[in-house]
């Protein structure tokens, strides 16, 4: 019997198609000596039947994801860094360029894309639950709301400030399963004239590259523009672009208006025409990606046990959110991997939730480097191989596992 929920977006029957069994909170990193109990959940997906929005199983309670202590810094890539103050100058230049512009970021994380907005004076304000990085964003000068964005934020927001130009949403928007409560807030906050712009993973990349460690607790929805543009009529909005990004291993920028307020661009219905001929959400579709999912379990787990039994060393490359997915659904933990180095501050001198990996700085890779390095930011796969030439140079060897597993 297949297991089903209510969709989020439409309340038709979600049918799951993968279950990755039970995980921890993917940024939950720990103080190795913690005895605290560690919360698990299932890890499951399911695509609608009447929508076609891919959506998580079941929800995380949001406090237990997003808090103070949210360790996850979006400053922490410089390709990343770019990216953002790219879109912040778009935005200033295009839909920024009225008498007194107001922006709204859902999600602004340390203020990776407010701080050029607020350098130009624009008048801003970045909703932010997260406090430690809410702080950050605030310290570089942006105007930071420690809530999380719903209709009662939206409407206080409108209250105090008026209507957005532009609502802007980047790997956020995908976190939140009250969506209804969100889109009611954005349409009554956004301008008759604005835009609400959001980027995310892409299905059809995940699909296309078996990513499916881009499945974890804070990733609910996995959008496509069939299931954006159906998310969008329902709410009063309309879907009138998309743009591909090569951000975070493969994303679609959406940008909604009030219907009917601009003319969608032909890009909209040649991306939809295309995922109708790709059939993304058809049954022989996700078992194909399920298939998939089971030969990079298997490849994985034997190449790291290769690599023990031959004595040789394996330390991981970023303690992503995303690798809290690899690492516990093939069972990996220190036996196969003797540390994962990271940058993130908050992330050293604790252990990976789940599996309790150790995390250290990369400087400890570089001090002494194991034979291989398991790249687990692939998504950062261009700025880190570049920062670590010296490795390959000393003979060490990468082992990716997207698209498959390969040791190069
Ligand atoms: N925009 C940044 C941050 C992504 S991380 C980037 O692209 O790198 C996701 C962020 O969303 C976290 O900082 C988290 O605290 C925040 N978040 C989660 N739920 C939210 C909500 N309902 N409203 C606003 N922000 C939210
Ligand atoms: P992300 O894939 O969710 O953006 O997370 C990337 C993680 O990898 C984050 O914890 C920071 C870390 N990282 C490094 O340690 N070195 C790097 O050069 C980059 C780009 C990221
Ligand atoms: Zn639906």
């Amino acid at each position: 019997m297949a297991i089903t929920s209510e969709c989020r977006i439409c309340s038709g029957e979600v049918v799951e198609f993968i279950d990755l069994g039970r995980q921890p909170l993917a940024d939950a990193f720990r103080l190795p000596e913690s005895r605290e109990p560690e919360f698990f959940y299932r890890l499951s997906v399911g695509a609608c039947r009447g929508c076609q929005m891919v959506q998580l199983m079941e929800e995380v309670p949001r406090e237990r994801m997003f808090h103070q202590d949210y360790p996850y810094l979006s400053s922490g890539s410089t390709v990343m860094r770019a990216h953002f103050e790219g879109m912040a100058k778009r935005l200033l230049a295009t839909e920024l360029q009225g008498s007194d512009p107001f922006v709204v970021e859902i999600g602004c994380n340390d203020g990776v894309l407010l701080r050029t907005i607020a350098a130009s004076g624009v008048r801003h304000v970045g909703v932010e639950p997260s406090g430690g990085v809410a702080d950050l964003a605030a310290s570089e000068g942006v105007t930071v709301r420690k809530d999380f964005f719903e209709e009662s934020t939206a409407l206080d927001i409108l209250d105090s400030q008026g209507h957005a130009d532009v609502i802007y949403s980047a790997n956020t928007f995908s976190h939140i399963p009250y969506v209804d409560s969100v889109l009611r807030g954005i349409k009554a906050l956004l301008a008759p004239g604005g835009v609400f712009v959001f980027e995310d993973p892409y299905f059809g990349d995940i699909i296309e590259r078996t990513s499916f460690d881009q499945i974890y607790d804070e990733h609910f929805f996995f959008f496509t523009a069939q299931s954006v543009a159906r998310m969008a009529e329902l709410s009063g909005l309309e879907l009138v672009d998309v743009e591909p990004l090569p951000t975070h291993g493969g994303q679609l920028r959406y940008t909604l208006v009030h219907a009917g307020a601009r003319r969608p661009s032909d890009a909209v219905a040649a991306r939809i025409a295309e995922e109708e001929r790709r059939e993304l959400t058809a049954p022989d579709t996700l078992s194909r990606f399920v298939s998939g999912v089971e030969r990079v379990r298997t490849e994985l787990v034997d190449e790291l046990k290769r690599i023990r039994d031959r004595g040789e060393r394996v330390v991981g490359y970023g303690a992503t959110a995303k690798s809290a997915t690899v690492l516990n659904y093939c069972g990996i933990g220190p036996d196969l991997l003797e540390f994962i180095c990271d940058s993130t501050p908050a992330k050293q001198g604790r252990v990976t939730p789940g599996m309790h990996i150790p995390v250290r700085s990369p400087e400890e890779y570089r001090r002494s480097y194991p034979e291989y390095a398991l790249l687990l930011a692939w998504n950062h796969a261009e700025e880190i191989m570049a920062k670590e030439k010296a490795f390959q140079e000393a003979g060490g060897r990468w082992i990716r596992y997207v698209p498959e597993v390969s040791v190069t």
